[in-house]
């Protein structure tokens, strides 16, 4: 079976794509309106980008699915699509490509919070004074999403000697052993560092708000590279003015970028970094990996990976 890929990725990926032994048709789309490839691509391999995120409230385009057979979102979240996205044959998505970089973003900001050597750094005699270190071994890391990043930063915390909870949407066993699965309020409760890593769904729009945080530890560090819808942030902005949480990693916002101007940017309790988590050009080949390996399924007659669950949003 020979397929018309068509792809919102860099030249140099199609370029290895063209290679595949299924020697498909790589055809490259502009990134204005990238859906009109369904009047004649089998395959779309689309990225997050402006023209998605403008369609998201749109009615769905008369060809759609058109000649579809498959639509392969480079993101793990969907949530940047429009609905109609997921009206197609089968969408996949990149999941797990990039846990091992964000788990490690996580476990940076964990220690960078704990350990706090910027507050410790003396540049005079005048400043050589002790404080207080904080504890990434016997703290324990809240995990809320435990998917394929949560996973991967419980293995890191609980190698480090931290005690790992966490909370999934179905009633299903932890795959990391070592790891207790509780209620999200009793994640929320037992937690040090609070880590989002759920997708942004109906269900999970502003999960994480006022009355979940009160029932965080005043001392709590709360890490967000999920999605800014999941936390209503002006309730995360009252609870660390009011010293209800003590402090704030984001790595995504609502709206993201903030607007000029807003607290957020500014906020001493807070620190900000620019949807970065992924380290997105260092896991290109993990992503051309699978790619690779899904399109050899899909021409052997076989499911690819990580097919997204359209009434789950994921
Ligand atoms: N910052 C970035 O650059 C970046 C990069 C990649 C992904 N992300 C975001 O991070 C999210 C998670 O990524 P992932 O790869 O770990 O995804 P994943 O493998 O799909 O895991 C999602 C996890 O969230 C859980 N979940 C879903 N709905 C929930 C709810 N209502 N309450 C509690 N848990 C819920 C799922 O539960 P089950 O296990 O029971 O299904 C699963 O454990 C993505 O959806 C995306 O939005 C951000």
């Amino acid at each position: 079976m020979s397929l018309i890929i068509a792809s919102q990725l860099e030249p140099g990926f199609n370029d290895n794509l063209r290679r595949h032994a299924s020697a498909p048709t790589v055809i490259e789309v502009p990134d204005a309106a990238p859906w009109d490839a369904a009047r004649q691509a089998d395959v779309l391999l689309i990225r997050p980008g402006p023209s998605w995120k403008a369609q998201r409230q749109a009615p769905k385009p008369d060809l759609w699915p058109g000649k579809l057979k498959w639509v392969y979102s480079a993101s793990t979240g969907v949530d940047f699509y429009p609905d109609w996205l997921l009206d197609a044959p089968l969408v996949t998505c990149g999941r797990g490509v990039a846990a091992d970089e964000i788990a490690d973003y996580v476990l940076s900001a964990i220690y960078h919070h704990a350990k706090n050597l910027e507050g410790a750094r003396v540049r005079s005699l005048s400043e050589w004074r002790q404080i207080p270190l904080g504890r990434v071994s016997g703290s324990t890391v809240g995990i809320i999403g435990f998917g394929a990043i949560g996973q991967e930063v419980a293995r890191r915390a609980l190698a480090l000697g931290a005690h790992v909870t966490a909370t999934r949407r179905r009633a299903e066993a932890s795959p990391v052993a070592g790891v207790r699965l509780l209620p999200l309020e009793e994640v929320v409760a037992s937690a040090d560092h609070i880590v989002l890593a759920l997708p942004a769904t109906r269900d999970t729009q502003n999960l994480i708000n006022a009355r979940v945080l009160n029932r965080a530890k005043p001392t709590a560090h709360l890490i967000n590279i999920a999605r800014g819808s999941v936390l209503d942030q002006a309730a995360l902005v009252e609870a660390l003015d009011a010293g209800r949480l003590a402090f704030a990693t984001l790595d995504v916002t609502e709206p993201e970028p903030l607007p000029e101007g807003h607290p957020i940017y500014t906020h001493p309790k807070i620190r900000l970094t620019p949807h970065i988590s992924s380290n997105y050009l260092a896991v290109r080949e993990r992503l051309f990996d699978k790619v690779s390996d899904d399109l050899s399924r899909f021409v052997r007659g076989e499911a690819p990976s990580d097919i997204v669950d359209a009434a789950a949003g994921y």
